[in-house]
């Protein structure tokens, strides 16, 4: 190539990244406006997330449906806690919400690269994770849980210790029982990662593992279903708050999720969200 034709090939280049930029891809999520590094410094007015999001008509929150009460499948529809608050999300901004449900250590990866515009998946904030999101402020406070068989020797935190224990993949119940951080004051004997938390519940009441360490609400719900089977230790292992999280530098997302997550707070609607699913589906 000589030089002149370089140059032509970079401008067309540039010319195609420019276009494409501005227009809204249907099959990917708007991404957002800030925080996209490299990006040309055009002086056209780069549209926010949120505009993207109101062209495009939707908006895309992504989980794991396998975490009841906070998402969960009833028939082939996905309901729950945070599917109740994306909702809210999606009506704020006046737009359709488009649901997308895959296993639940994928959900960092597909929001970092743009496919979906938020995770609701009753995830907890933690520092290794702000390292490739931003975190709204929390909305529900929890704890790892234990379930054990029905009369099970394991009574306390500390007879974990040298057990099997399930856990589900990727998630904070995974990390404190691997111990990855090193902060965890039990010593498990050996982790099983399920994508889904009722094939460990499973595994459970068939004897193949001694324990499942899994947040709180979820636990509960899988006791209130197998009430002769299982139960939860009094006793839970760590404290953590669950958030939405959008892309990193997404601002103006995140402002809005916050605007939502604190009008629900305040009017009091996020404690009966909560509460309509505590009762639903009880034992
Ligand atoms: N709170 C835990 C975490 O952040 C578990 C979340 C699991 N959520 C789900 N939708 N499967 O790791």
């Amino acid at each position: 190539m000589n030089k002149l034709s370089k140059l032509t090939a970079f401008l067309l280049t540039a010319a195609m990244a420019v276009s494409m930029s501005a227009c809204t891809a249907n099959s990917t999520a708007a991404s957002p406006s800030a925080g996209n590094s490299g990006s040309s410094s055009s002086s056209a007015a780069a549209q926010t997330s949120v505009e993207k999001i109101k062209a495009a008509g939707k908006v895309i929150m992504s989980t794991n449906a396998e975490f009841e009460p906070f998402e969960y499948k009833d028939g082939d529809q996905i309901v729950g806690i945070d599917v109740d608050i994306a909702q809210k999300i999606a009506d704020k901004l006046g737009v359709k919400l488009e649901i997308k449900d895959m296993a639940f250590d994928s959900l960092v990866t597909d929001l970092k690269s743009g496919k979906s515009n938020f995770i609701a998946a009753g995830m907890t904030v933690t520092d290794d994770r702000k390292k490739n999101v931003d975190f709204s402020n929390t909305y529900f406070n929890a704890s790892q849980a234990i379930l054990v068989q029905k009369g099970s020797a394991l009574k306390a935190p500390s007879d974990l210790n040298g057990k099997k224990v399930g856990v589900q993949q990727g998630t904070t119940g995974d990390t404190y029982c691997t111990n990855e951080d090193g902060k965890s004051d039990v010593k498990v004997g050996s982790v099983s990662r399920y994508n889904k938390g009722v094939d460990a519940v499973t595994d459970l009441i068939n004897g193949k593992i001694d324990a499942v360490v899994i947040n709180n609400f979820p636990a509960t719900k899988f006791e209130q279903k197998n009430p002769d089977k299982i139960v939860k230790l009094d006793k839970a292992l760590t404290s953590e708050g669950y958030a939405i999280a959008v892309q990193k530098g997404d601002e103006a997302l995140l402002k809005v999720v916050n605007e939502v997550l604190s009008e629900m707070k305040s009017s009091g609607e996020l404690d009966k969200t909560i509460e309509k699913y505590k009762a639903a589906l009880g034992a």
